[in-house]
């Protein structure tokens, strides 16, 4: 805690690039976002109460739903994600394991595909998935519409192809008529693909307390959450976790100040690398994409590896591994009670 300004700097030399360049963005997107909200009459108390902590919490920035999409294009991908055909055996639909009712993931530690078979991460949310500038959990991919070919090729996951995708499609009227009413080519690689994508662009969820909180409704969360807001923004959980999606736009180590695979063998066994894996750069061992936490209170279990499951143990583990802190059971449940107010809304209902 003491050494809060060095830890802070030397998470930001950590990442540097991509630290500074989110920063940048996110100052210059608060800046372009801000000032009507900050002109409001209420503006004076406004400033004086949260001073502190808010001008560094233009860090984070309310989500703007995408605007423009075509809402037929998001009917039909929304179809293509439910169907479980997209798959080799016709078991298994992108939403089995990001289920639209159950905030967009399984809540498995690690997701299971075809025939059973168990993959190796924790399946991401798709909700606001859109916002993230890198996708899956080593990044490794940075266009939804990219993202779609591994889940469909994987073995342990859709196990399909692209050619039996299209042939199933095309003996489908409901299909072949809607792709040929919504794009020249009909049936296509990447007319499925921007159907799907279209689709996940739509499945952003504004409007969460907090948001409401950062547009100037001092009443949109509690004690509890602001004080668990001024810690992570003062212990500087933000300078990972912030933009509008509270992270998904950089690398990051798991255990920055103290290792985070050192604890037993079965996990020194399945010890995943992450980014490393992609790019053989042993700077790069053990990074990972810095995960959203919108809607993080309904996404349990935690981690690429799914193995915390709870907010708390989330919470506690990160402070350790990552700033070195210990922090006491109060101030983890004030910055649960701040991540818990991050839960947006899809179609007007909380997620
Ligand atoms: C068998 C379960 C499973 C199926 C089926 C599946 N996914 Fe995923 N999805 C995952 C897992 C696990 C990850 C994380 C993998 C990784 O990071 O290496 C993921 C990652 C993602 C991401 C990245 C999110 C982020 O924040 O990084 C998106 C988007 C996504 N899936 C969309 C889809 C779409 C679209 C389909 C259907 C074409 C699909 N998924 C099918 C399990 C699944
Ligand atoms: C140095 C960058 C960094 C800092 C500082 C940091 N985090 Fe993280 N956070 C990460 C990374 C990277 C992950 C993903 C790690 C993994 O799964 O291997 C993560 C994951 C999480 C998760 C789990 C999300 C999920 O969907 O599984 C939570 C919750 C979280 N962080 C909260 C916090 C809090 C609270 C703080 C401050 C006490 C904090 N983080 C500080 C980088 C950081």
């Amino acid at each position: 805690m003491k050494k809060k300004k060095s830890l802070n700097l030397s998470v930001l030399e950590n990442g540097r690039h991509y630290a500074m360049v989110s920063i940048f963005l996110t100052l210059v997107l608060g800046v372009l976002l801000w000032p009507s909200e900050e002109h409001h009459d209420n503006s004076q108390h406004f400033v004086v109460e949260r001073h502190d902590y808010l001008s560094e919490s233009r860090m984070i920035v309310p989500i703007v739903p995408l605007a423009g999409l075509d809402a037929e294009k998001i009917a039909l991908g929304e179809r293509l994600f439910s169907d479980p055909r997209m798959s080799g055996d016709n078991s298994t639909a992108c939403a089995n394991c990001h289920g639209l009712g159950n905030a967009g993931v399984d809540g498995l530690k690690v997701s299971i595909g075809v025939d059973g078979h168990q993959g190796k991460r924790n399946a991401p949310t798709v909700f606001n998935a859109a916002l993230n500038l890198l996708q899956f959990w080593d990044g490794r991919v940075t266009s939804l519409e990219e993202q779609i070919d591994s889940p469909i090729e994987n073995p342990l996951e859709m196990a399909s192809s692209w050619n039996q995708i299209i042939t199933k499609l095309e003996d489908d009227d409901y299909y072949k008529e809607a792709f040929s009413e919504l794009y020249a080519k009909g049936i296509t690689i990447d007319n499925i693909k921007n159907a799907i994508a279209t689709f996940e662009r739509s499945l952003v969820t504004p409007d969460s307390l907090f948001d409401r909180f950062l547009r100037g409704d001092d009443n949109a969360i509690s004690n509890k959450a602001k004080a668990g807001f001024e810690l992570f923004t003062n212990y500087g959980c933000i300078s990972c976790h912030q933009g509008m999606n509270i992270g998904g736009n950089m690398f990051e180590k798991i255990g920055v100040m103290v290792p985070y695979y050192n604890e037993s063998e079965e996990i020194l066994e399945n010890e995943d690398y992450g980014r490393f894996h992609l790019t053989g750069v042993e700077e790069h061992q053990y990074e990972f994409r810095v995960p959203s936490l919108r809607n993080v209170a309904r996404t349990a279990p935690y981690f690429h590896d799914g193995r915390v499951a709870t907010l708390d143990e989330a919470v506690k583990i990160m402070a350790l591994h990552q700033l070195g802190l210990n922090l006491d059971q109060r101030e983890i449940e004030q910055i649960v009670a701040f991540l818990q107010t991050l839960t947006g809304e899809y179609n007007g209902e909380p997620l």
